[in-house]
Order: structure tokens, then C-alpha cells, then sequence
């Protein structure tokens, strides 16, 4: 295995190279991922939609998050894995977002993203030892406060309030900023006055990295796709391709072949032929 990345690393890593985050819900996902030399895995709770068929993200639970978590970090990988802290798990105190921060890393996860301006919150898990991941712009858990998954910082107000927000976070120990659904220019003027690295998700491409969903990229996410989605691949066509096939194969007698099949010794046929006992 490579050497794996590290907090570290990624926070001096910004105007050297640019990162590459994916998310993932399950070790065979986590696993391709990381043979295709991502920086990050972040297990989000887009896995609500993704993976659980969900409308929103704000059903996740703790105990779903940590599940996850558990499995992608089962194989070992060089990709830095992110557990995404899920609605209810630390809005209500300080201290229960540590206790939610504790447990993910428990399942595994090296540092755990939240979503808002959230500078208490991230400053007492940062004591706590775990590494924390900022999230501003369109915050999904914020969906019925924001009036839907509406691009934020058009205004030139609401673009300098999120500035200040991501300040506070950098102030706060965030080592990271993800910053989804912003205006380009929003999203480079953020970078620029950002000594951590940006991972932008619709924030253009002045973001020192960027994060696409493992559904929406690999091109299996069903419902409308936001304007950033680029599909590198369509494999929910090819794995229903795949299953019609196999579908016919069984109908027509065609699966399976005599070869997978296993082999039988000399008489078992016969001896189980009717008539024979
Ligand atoms: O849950 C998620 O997938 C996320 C990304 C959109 C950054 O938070």
C-alpha cells in the first residue's frame, strides 16, 4: 500500500496540487476509489439518497453513519477517510458533537465533516483531537431553513458572510472547507483568503480541490442532477444491461453451462436417476 494520506499533509498541500475527494458508502466503492489514487473518501450523509433510496439527508442517523463508516475503512487504502456528522447529531450541544464526533471516529473515519458556521462545535472536537472538516454555501441539512438546495452567495452580503464564516472555521482548527453550491467567483475569493485548502461541489474551479458524489459521477443517481454533476461513467446502464442478460440467460436455459457447474464423480448421475433406488 502507498503511504497514506495524512491531515498534515493535506494542510500544507494548498497552491502544490489540487485535491481530489469522492464519496463512498461501501468497502467495494471505498476500494476503487482509492486504487483510483483519491486524496479523500468522505462517507456523506448523500448516502440517505445514494445508497438508501432516501428524498433528503435528514433521516441519517448516528448509528447509520457509523455502519458505513465501518465498512468503507474495512480494507486498508491511502485515501483519507471523512465520516460525515449527520442531522441531530450535534446541533443540540457542544458536547453532543463531540460525543457524535467520537463515535465515527470510533467506526473509523480520521476526521469528521460538519455542516454551517458551526466555530464552537468544531473548536471543542478539534480539542478533542479529532480533525474537523468546515461545510458552507448550500448546506443540505439546512434544506427547509434555506427554502430548497438553492446556490448561496449570490448577493455580494451573503457572499461576505460566508467569507466570515469560513475565517471562523479556519480560526475554529477546521483543517478543510468544503464549499457546495457558490458562485465561482465566491468560491475562489474564499480560497484565496483561506490558509487551509477549499474542496469545492459547485463552487467553480478557484477551489484547491473538488468532491463529486460516487453515484452522480459514476452516472447511477436517479432524480434531477445539479448543473455541477459530470458523469464519467454510466454504470447503472451497464449493470442493468448486465442483469437482463443474466435474466434471459436464466430463462432460456442458457445459465448455467455445463463448466459452472461442479464436476460429479463416476454413478452419482446414475444412482440418482428415477427409478434407482
Ligand atoms: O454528503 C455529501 O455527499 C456531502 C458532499 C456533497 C460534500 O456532504
Amino acid at each position: 500500500m502507498e503511504t497514506p494520506v495524512t491531515v498534515p499533509e493535506l494542510m500544507t498541500s494548498k497552491g502544490r496540487r489540487r485535491l481530489v475527494m469522492v464519496t463512498a458508502a461501501d468497502a467495494p466503492s471505498a476500494r476503487w476509489a482509492d486504487a483510483a489514487g483519491v486524496d479523500l473518501i468522505l462517507v456523506g450523509d448523500s448516502l440517505a439518497m445514494a445508497s438508501l433510496g432516501r428524498s433528503n439527508t435528514l433521516t441519517t442517523t448516528l448509528d447509520e453513519m457509523a455502519h458505513h463508516v465501518q465498512a468503507v475503512t474495512a480494507a486498508p487504502r491511502r485515501a483519507l477517510v471523512v465520516a460525515d456528522m449527520p442531522f441531530g447529531s450535534y446541533q443540540a450541544s457542544v458536547e453532543q458533537a463531540v460525543c457524535s464526533a467520537c463515535r465515527l471516529v470510533a467506526a473509523g473515519g480520521a476526521a469528521v465533516k460538519l455542516e454551517g458556521p458551526r466555530a464552537a462545535e468544531t473548536a471543542a472536537i478539534v480539542a478533542a483531537g479529532i480533525p474537523v472538516v468546515g461545510h458552507l454555501g448550500l448546506t443540505p441539512q439546512s434544506l427547509h431553513q434555506l427554502g430548497g438546495y438553492r446556490v448561496q452567495g449570490k448577493e455580494v452580503p451573503a457572499a461576505r458572510a460566508l467569507l466570515c464564516q469560513a475565517q471562523e472555521l479556519e480560526r475554529a482548527g477546521a483543517f478543510l472547507l468544503v464549499l457546495e453550491a457558490v458562485p465561482a467567483p465566491v468560491g475562489a475569493a474564499i480560497t484565496r483568503a483561506l490558509a487551509i485548502p477549499t474542496i469545492g461541489i459547485g463552487a467553480g474551479p478557484g477551489c484547491d480541490g473538488q468532491v463529486l458524489v460516487y453515484a452522480d459521477l459514476l452516472g447511477y443517481a436517479t432524480g434531477p442532477q445539479p448543473r455541477f454533476v459530470r458523469r464519467y461513467a454510466e454504470v447503472g446502464a451497464v449493470a442493468t444491461e448486465a442483469l437482463g442478460r443474466f435474466a434471459a440467460d436464466v430463462r432460456e436455459g442458457r445459465y448455467p453451462a455445463p463448466d459452472e457447474c461442479y464436476p460429479s464423480p463416476p454413478g452419482l448421475a446414475e444412482a440418482l436417476a428415477p427409478g434407482e433406488d
